[in-house]
Order: structure tokens, then sequence, then C-alpha cells
């Protein structure tokens, strides 16, 4: 087999995977509703796109400094300023192609093999194999339902040893919709000092927040720590830009330009449109923000209520981000049967409801957390309420 060792380790996204087939299926003409998706379903505000179509008029397609333009990283340092309370130089900044690149290129500048990497799990899918791909070793930390998925620093600092080397914080969570808690957060801190432990801080949710919950940036909480953390942002999520991908990062000079190393030899620079279109979404007029948070928030309260009006799901919750997670052990523990087999797991169970309500959404396995489904409500109000009344048919 010519495939490397490396890759043949990678599990391939699973979200990836069923936002897929869904497509498909709507091709073959079947009416798919999706959960599946991590993106908003609104588009990208008019003012940001007008910057686009200005800079491609302007003929701006060229290559551009390999780790953004200055403009762009001018306008990240005034919102690190003035939104979380950070002081970067330009030259401790990157722009990436999605906060995904700068994710990767974090882990692989960190990371030697063998090193331990801290993840409070359910977790993003993609911090897993991006680790492994370092050949670097996960170490999971589990939360739990009980407590709303907040991670305390207890559980954080019985699982660090000599070799753990960075830890990889996401909040709000994914898929969780957990915002961990200030205190805690203060907590971690100072566990990041004490045994000298880097941090990747990814934020990219941080603007999706609901009811009282509070975003912190760690980073804020002091020069000393500042130098141990790489705070991940982007502008898929917060401006309905995913397909532009702009994502980038802020931290110790020294890791930003070992990132620039491998940006420079793999992609070079981000889309050079997007980079333009980004500095409008970030120095431009706000609003649109609040005005999709507050579309997301109406569907949250109704999606929450439906999934625990069904038999076998309890469902907390989300204090922010843009899905629901809800617990089906219930279910799975009935053994329902399908096509001959037992429905034993998140998978089957996912699988299930793709197949015979058309409904698409993610099973926990995919995010380390057996026993929950995550369904995304960023989508229509309509959707949600057909998609949600397919499911209830289906498991009734
Ligand atoms: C937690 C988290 N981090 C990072 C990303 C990647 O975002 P980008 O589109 O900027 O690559 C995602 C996208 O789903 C995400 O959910």
């Amino acid at each position: 087999m010519i495939i490397s060792e490396r890759v043949k380790n990678i599990n391939p996204s699973q979200t990836l995977a069923i936002t897929a087939q869904a497509l498909k299926m709507k091709r073959e003409g079947k009416k798919v509703i999706s959960f599946a998706a991590g993106e908003p379903d609104f588009d990208t505000p008019e003012n940001i796109r007008e910057e686009a179509i200005s800079a491609i008029k302007e003929g701006f397609s060229h290559y551009t400094a390999s780790s953004g333009i200055i403009e762009l990283k001018e306008a990240i340092v005034k919102k690190l300023r003035k939104d979380n309370k950070i002081e970067y130089k330009t030259s401790e900044i990157i722009v990436s192609t999605g906060a995904k690149q700068c994710l990767f290129n974090t882990i692989l500048t960190i990371c030697n093999p063998g090193d331990e990497v801290l993840l409070p799990i359910p977790c993003w899918v993609s911090y897993t194999e991006q680790i492994k791909f370092a050949q670097a070793v996960p170490v999971f930390i589990p939360t739990y339902y009980q407590e709303a998925f907040r991670l305390n620093a207890i559980q954080v600092e019985e699982k660090i040893t000599p070799r753990t080397k960075l830890i990889i914080l996401n909040s709000p969570n994914n898929p969780t919709g957990a915002v961990y808690d200030v205190e805690e957060l203060k907590k971690i801190a100072e566990l990041l000092l004490k045994y000298n432990i880097y941090c990747i801080c990814d934020e990219i949710y941080e603007k999706l927040i609901y009811d009282e919950a509070k975003h912190l940036s760690i980073a804020s909480l002091g020069e000393e720590v500042k130098d141990k953390i790489i705070t991940i942002n982007g502008v898929s999520k917060s401006y309905a830009m995913t397909g532009w991908r702009i994502g980038y990062a802020a931290g110790p000079e020294e890791i930003i330009s070992g990132m620039s190393k491998i940006q420079g030899h793999s992609t070079s620079n981000p889309n050079s449109i997007a980079q333009k279109a980004s500095v409008e979404a970030l120095i431009g007029k706000q609003d649109t923000i609040e005005e999709m948070r507050k579309a997301f928030d109406e569907r949250r309260k109704y999606m929450v209520e439906r999934l625990n009006k069904m038999k076998g799901i309890s469902c907390l919750s989300p204090s922010g981000a843009f899905y629901a997670f809800p617990d089906v052990i219930k279910i799975l523990e009935k053994g329902i049967e399908y096509n001959g087999k037992k429905i034993k797991n998140s998978f089957d169970l996912s699988d299930f409801i793709l197949k015979e309500a058309k409904v698409a959404l993610i099973p926990g396995s995919a995010f380390e957390a057996e026993g929950y489904l995550r369904l995304s409500y960023a989508t229509s109000m309509e959707d949600i309420k057909e998609g949600l009344y397919r499911i209830e048919n289906i498991l009734k």
C-alpha cells in the first residue's frame, strides 16, 4: 500500500461526510432536511460582498504576503483590543485559510511526536485528527451532561503529565454549546503557568452566545499567561462567511512565525479577495451579527423545547454556538430493530433518521461522545419544525 501511515491513521470528517450524503440525497430529488452543517444559513452581509467586488474590480488578485495583508492584520489587532481586551502587535498575527488551517499550523508548530495534548470532550471533529497528524497524542478530558459540559480545572490538572505540551479549549463549544465558567478559566490559566503548558483558545463562536453567558478570552488575563496562549478566531461563523475561508491566530511571535513557515510552504496566502472582504467584516458595521444571533436564539429555544418533549430524549439549553446536543441514551437502550439490526449507537441512530425520516444530523461519536446527537439550528424555522416533526414521528 502506498498510503503513508500518517494518512492511514486519520479518520475522515463525519460532519463533512454526512453533509455530502444529505446533498447527494437532495440531488436525487429526496426532500432532505439538514441539521448537519456547521454554518449559518444567512448570506454574507451586503457591505462585505461589496468590498470583495471592489477588490476584484481593482485587480487585487495577486499573491499577498503569505501570512496575510497588513490591513487585515491591523483590523484583527483592533478587534482583539476592542472585543477581547488583548493587546497584540501585527507581527503576532497570522491570517490563514479558515480557523481550521490556523489550528493545523499551531498544532504542527508546537507539538513534537509523542507530546500529549489535552482535549476536553465532546469536541469538534478535527482536533483529534489534527493532533494525530502531528504524531502527538490526544488525551481526553470528559465533560458531563450533568455539569452542562463545563470544564473544571481539577479535571484538567488530573490529566497533566510531564509530556503535556498543549491544551485545546473551545468556548463557546461545538458540539455542546457550553460556555466555560470565567472562574474555572482563571484557574486553568494558573495551571498553564504552573506546568508550562501552551493553550489554544478556539473562540470562533464567541459572538453567538445566549441568556446570561459571558465570553472570556483567557489571553486577556495578563501578560504572563498571554505568552502561553494562541487565540484562534475567524469570520466564518460571526459573519456568515464559511466559504470565504478566512481565519486568524494571535500569539507569541515565535509561534506565529513557525506557523508562517508552514503556511509559506503549503498554501501561501489565503485568498486575496476574501482578505479584503474580511477587513470590512471586522471594521465595518456589526449589526448583522445581532440580527443573526437573535434568529438563532429563537430557533434554539424552539428546538430544545421540542426535543425535550420527545420520549427518551433530554437536551440542555446550549449557552452558545448553534447546536443542540441531546442525550439519546434511553433510545439506544431500547434496542430498536432496523433492517434486521439493532440500533445500538449514535451512528446507527443518525443513519436510521437520515434514511427513514430524511433528516441529516451528526452522531455524538463524531465528537468523541457516544449517546448523543448534534443538531444544528442554523437553518430556517420552517425546516426546524418539519425536521423535528419527522424525527418525532420516526422515533414513535
Ligand atoms: C470549533 C470550531 N473551530 C474551528 C472551525 C473552523 O472554522 P473555519 O471555517 O474558520 O475553518 C469550526 C467549523 O466548524 C468549528 O466548529
